[in-house]
């Protein structure tokens, strides 16, 4: 595709790809010209826990178009677990159809595949499977006994906790609950698969190519050169892609057996039961500090649950190891096997969930103090890592907090609850602090250069993926300012395995990963160029020129960028702060959102565009963690009862605030040689905690359960010395 507007990094250009994607030309998994393809619908299983007892698809079978069904009795033997409970990653195996048993309400339990979808889809229903069923276990409070330590580093600590909470001059013990929440992405998980004389084409929606090539060829047990994914286009994932799900397995099974394209979707309800969810934390949070505001102990303790036969774990705690300086810290994670779906990340998993308990506690102490929040965060910062005992490569979180406090007008807040008001509304402001690990990871990438009448365009190639995040436009950008030409004539070429390997979109990497690889292919495209013609390295010369000169219209290179050693002596984080003025009606308990204030510290912002579209719909996404986001549990049966967007409430425009959102000027060249770094996951970062809150200042309210209904809000007490 082509640029519309010429300029390097740094400029907020459009999407390169915008084009393409509003005119309906950019080709999502299912949009794939392929011939001869046939569709499958998968079948879900109508209990928790227990046995199949028999399956009858003779009727599927006899339907109109019907072309297989697949059940535990006909599938192929795929690799199975080699332990008990291994960990979910991200190259994980994921066998399906490979027992009778039944871990969770929705389990895959056999697939149908048709001429049609229509027929699929009417056929899939006439599949009649009897169980043996069991009481499942699906209340974390009911199984507390099984509660288990997944991991050595699921517990960390310094100091001494209880001498911590001892030499503190005030005391908080608290616990937050975050309920299941599900990711969402608009473009539904989906697959056409092929299988052809042994070697395997995927189009997925996937965030991580290589790693989907990973998963297909172990789990089929198949040369990875013979696999090859295709994740052209994204249309988001939030996490929920990073797995290569049950579903690519199934639509593969399928064509193998029928010698067929297949087509799969996963359908939006069947997207809360089989492509991974947030999972229900409750985190107990336990403060010291002095009169002054010393922290003098932090501990947060996080249960939650996996699956009974996978384990899981959100890194909850981790954020409270790092942010403060406190010298008395422990963290824990305990599991509880449950039988639901094993979970997997979701945006800034850690930090989203995380800091809402860290960020929640760190205001109730703070009032507990009778101090300024900001004030409170400020006296605790910390230039060093304590829990990795090493600097960070750049901290700026208390500008971050004064920037933003300006900007918001934080010196108008009173600290007393329910005094600022306008006729039936209680007006609240909250403030929260923002830390996002920010990774980068070995990436490689191809660059191949032409003339074209005298002008030089180059192509990039990597297996990197827009998830809808703007790879595309910074990737174009970075090419642009290596080889000193327009954007315009950058073409980017992403998501095939075909490619050179990076590692995909994740963690907040990509930017930084993708951009340096894309720098490291332009930089030794020069290099080979001017070492050709013995032209000194310093020496500047147009692209064009330089082709010229080597009587060359086409050249390519390849190059690979990864982190350098001194990266690894630093603690690399984000880091921002999120202001919030919440409206809270006093007889009906309805919150809104008046505005927001965000403020990142990312290094270098390769598109303010593209990056202020990544923190505003990470500020929304907060927005649905605080407010309105929950899937909930039939308590007798185990099933969802939130699964569709009429139930399952994501805010939408009339929902959200006015925001502002503050990048500081910034380049950090410890994290990589561009500066960059990641800001996916800081903007939905401590949000929740924000309007949690504004929501206390405005009603005295101290709202502990997310998300925060109006119902919630109306039953809730007053905290101790507020006055009503
Ligand atoms: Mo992110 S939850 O690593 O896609």
């Amino acid at each position: 595709m082509k640029t519309i507007k010429a300029s390097g990094i740094g400029k907020p250009i459009d999407r390169i790809e915008g084009r393409l994607k509003v005119t309906g030309m950019a080709k999502y998994a299912t949009e794939f010209p392929v011939e001869n393809k046939v569709y499958a619908q998968a079948v879900n299983s109508t209990i928790a826990k227990g046995e199949i007892v028999s399956i009858d698809t003779s009727e599927a079978e006899k339907a109109a178009g019907v072309l297989a069904v697949l059940t535990h009795k006909n599938a192929e033997k795929l690799k199975a677990f080699e332990e008990e409970m291994p960990e979910l990653g991200t190259t994980t195996i994921a066998p399906v159809l490979q027992s009778n048993k039944v871990h969770y309400y929705g389990e895959y339990v056999g697939l149908v595949v048709a001429e049609t979808f229509e027929q699929a889809t009417y056929a899939a229903k006439l599949v009649k499977v009897k169980y043996k069923e069991e009481t499942p276990d699906i209340h974390l409070d009911k199984s507390r006994a099984k509660a288990y330590k997944p991991t050595e580093s699921s517990d960390f600590s310094r100091g001494d906790m209880d001498a911590g909470m001892a030499a503190a001059d005030q005391t908080l013990e608290a616990t937050y609950n975050t309920p299941i929440e599900h990711h969402h992405p608009m473009e539904l998980h989906a697959v056409i698969a092929s299988w052809n004389n042994g070697k395997v084409l995927a189009y997925t929606s996937q965030q991580m190519v290589d790693n989907s090539t990973i998963v297909i060829s172990d789990t089929f047990q198949i040369p990875k050169k013979d696999v090859r994914v295709v994740a052209a286009f994204v249309g988001g994932g939030f996490g929920s892609k990073l797995n290569t799900d049950r579903h690519v397995i199934l639509a593969l099974m399928a064509s193998k057996k029928l010698g067929k394209p297949v087509q799969l979707t996963v359908t939006r309800n069947q997207m809360f039961t089989n492509t991974g969810m947030r999972q229900h934390n409750e985190q107990n949070m336990r403060i010291g500090a002095k009169k002054d505001g010393t922290l003098t102990a932090l501990s947060h303790e996080t249960l939650s649950h996996t699956s009974t036969f996978q384990e899981y774990q959100e890194p909850c705690g981790n954020v409270s190891k790092m942010l403060y300086k406190v010298p008395n810290n422990l963290i824990k994670h305990r599991l509880i096997p449950l039988n639901f779906q094993t979970p997997c990340s979701m945006r800034a998993p850690g930090e989203a969930t995380g800091s809402f308990a860290l960020e929640s506690a760190m205001d109730e102490m703070a009032w507990k103090l009778k101090m300024d929040p900001i004030d409170f965060r400020i006296k605790n910062d910390t230039q060093i890592d304590l829990s990795e005992e090493r600097p960070f490569s750049s901290r700026l979180l208390i500008e971050c907090l004064r920037i933003g406090a300006e900007k918001f007008g934080w010196k108008e807040r009173k600290m007393e609850p329910r005094t600022n008001t306008n006729g039936n509304w209680l007006i609240g402001y909250g403030v929260s602090a923002a830390s996002r690990e920010a990774p980068y990871k070995k990436t490689s990438s191809k660059v191949i250069i032409s003339l074209e009448e005298g002008k030089a365009i180059a192509t990039i190639q990597m297996d990197a993926t827009d998830i809808g995040t703007g790879s595309y436009t910074i990737i174009a950008q970075t090419a642009s300012e290596y080889l000193g030409i327009p954007t315009e004539d950058v073409t980017v070429e992403l998501g095939d395995s075909n490619y050179p390997v990076t590692p995909g979109s994740g963690g907040s990497w990509g930017a930084a990963s993708y951009c340096n690889g894309a720098r490291a292919a332009c930089e030794n495209a020069i290099a080979e160029l001017k070492r050709k013609k013995n032209i000194p390295e310093g020496e500047e010369i147009a692209l064009a020129d330089l082709l010229k000169q080597n009587d060359l219209t086409k050249f390519e290179a390849e190059g690979t960028a990864e982190p350098s050693e001194e990266f690894e002596k630093y603690s690399v984080f984000s880091f921002g702060a999120n202001f919030s003025e919440v409206w809270v009606d006093k007889d009906t308990g309805m919150s809104r959102i008046k505005r927001m204030v965000n403020v990142g510290s990312a290094g270098k912002i390769l598109n303010p565009k593209t990056a202020y579209g990544q923190i505003i719909g990470g500020l929304t996404m907060g927005v649905g963690m605080a407010l309105t986001e929950q899937t909930k549990i039939e308590p007798n049966f185990g099933n969802f009862i939130t699964r569709s967007f009429a139930d399952y409430h994501a805010p939408v425009n009339l929902d959200m605030a006015n925001v502002e959102v503050i990048f500081l000027p910034e380049e950090d060249k410890i994290a990589n040689k561009m500066g960059v770094k990641g800001i996916g996951e800081l903007g939905i970062t401590s949000v929740a905690a924000s309007i949690a809150n504004a929501i206390f200042n405005a009603t005295g309210k101290r709202m502990r359960d997310l998300p925060i209904t109006p119902e919630k809000l109306i039953m809730a007490k007053l905290e101790p010395g507020v006055e009503s």
